[in-house]
Parts: structure tokens; C-alpha cells; sequence
């Protein structure tokens, strides 16, 4: 069991690092803070990929979360680890596809802290939050409303079990 002082520690995860996961990180380090519960997590992000290793959002993705007051302009691109594993509660994956390599990365004692984003909808199928990259603004609209919900309900789950386990 984890002490009630000790926080939360969640790692969002997509392919490239510089769409989903780095907007996921800023929208639910924002919830985080409206609720004045900063203190009870830690929150980064990492890609699968190697690509954009030390580059920022992309620019439509910051863009787009500018748009609901969330800024991205300071996060960069990292690869995710298999120290990760050891690190984190909570690593949160935005398709299957993703989950399937971040298992592949993380040591087996780990992988039991790999949710999918979609767990955290109220819709049972856990869908995926689609790749936006190869195309349009509406991609990245969609993928705000959907981690937007998400992120709600990954704040009420944690919050209430914050003294206990991720799994
Ligand atoms: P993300 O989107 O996984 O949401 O960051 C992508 C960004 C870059 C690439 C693929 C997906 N890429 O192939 O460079």
C-alpha cells in the first residue's frame, strides 16, 4: 500500500511523444492543479518512438490545446525506458497498438501498471485515441475531447484510491 503522502505517479504514453501523450500530460497537469492537488501526483509523458527525442508538441497539438487554456510550449520529446517501469504507478497507453509495445519495453513484473486511455471513458469498449499526426485539425479536436473525458475520469479513480496501489 502507498502512504497517503506519497504521489500518484503517471506516465502517459503514445508513439511520437510530440501529439496525444505530451497533450494528455498538459491537460491533466492542468485538472490536477484547478483541484489543488499538485502535492498528490507526478505527471510526465514518453513515446515508443525514437523520432522526436528532445523536440517540442507539435505545433497543431499546441495549438489546439492552447485553444481549451492548456500549454504545451515547455514540454520536449523523450523516449519511454524500461526504468519507466520502476518508476511510475500508472502508464497509460492512447491505442492498443501502443500498449502492445509498451509491454514490450517494460519489464514483465511491470505490466500490470499499463492501462489503456480508453479504461478511463465511460464507454466499456476502451477505444483507442487515434493517431492525429497524418492528419487534420479535426484529429486533434477530437483527440482533446476525448482525453478531456478521460482525464476526468482518471482523476476521480486515482483520487479516491490515491492510498492504495495501482492495481
Ligand atoms: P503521437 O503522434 O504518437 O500522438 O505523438 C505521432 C507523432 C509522430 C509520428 C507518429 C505519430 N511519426 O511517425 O513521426
Amino acid at each position: 500500500m502507498k502512504q497517503q503522502s506519497e504521489p500518484v505517479k503517471v506516465l502517459f504514453v503514445c508513439l511520437g511523444n510530440i501529439c496525444r501523450s505530451p497533450t494528455a500530460e498538459g491537460m491533466f497537469r492542468k485538472l490536477v492543479d484547478d483541484n489543488g492537488l499538485q502535492h498528490r501526483y507526478t505527471i510526465d509523458s514518453a513515446g515508443t518512438g525514437s523520432w522526436h527525442i528532445g523536440s517540442p508538441p507539435d505545433s497543431r497539438a499546441q495549438i489546439a490545446a492552447r485553444q481549451r487554456d492548456i500549454d504545451l510550449s515547455s514540454l520536449r520529446g523523450r523516449q519511454l525506458e524500461p526504468t519507466d517501469g520502476e518508476k511510475f504507478d500508472l502508464i497509460i497507453a492512447m491505442d492498443e497498438n501502443n500498449r502492445l509495445n509498451i509491454k514490450s519495453v517494460l519489464p514483465t513484473r511491470h505490466h500490470h501498471k499499463v492501462r489503456k486511455m480508453g479504461d478511463f471513458l465511460s464507454d466499456t469498449q476502451s477505444p483507442d485515441v487515434p493517431d492525429p499526426y497524418f492528419g487534420g485539425d479535426e484529429g486533434f479536436s477530437l483527440v482533446l475531447d476525448m482525453l478531456e473525458q478521460a482525464c476526468n475520469g482518471l482523476l476521480q479513480t486515482t483520487s479516491s484510491s490515491a492510498s492504495s496501489d495501482a492495481n
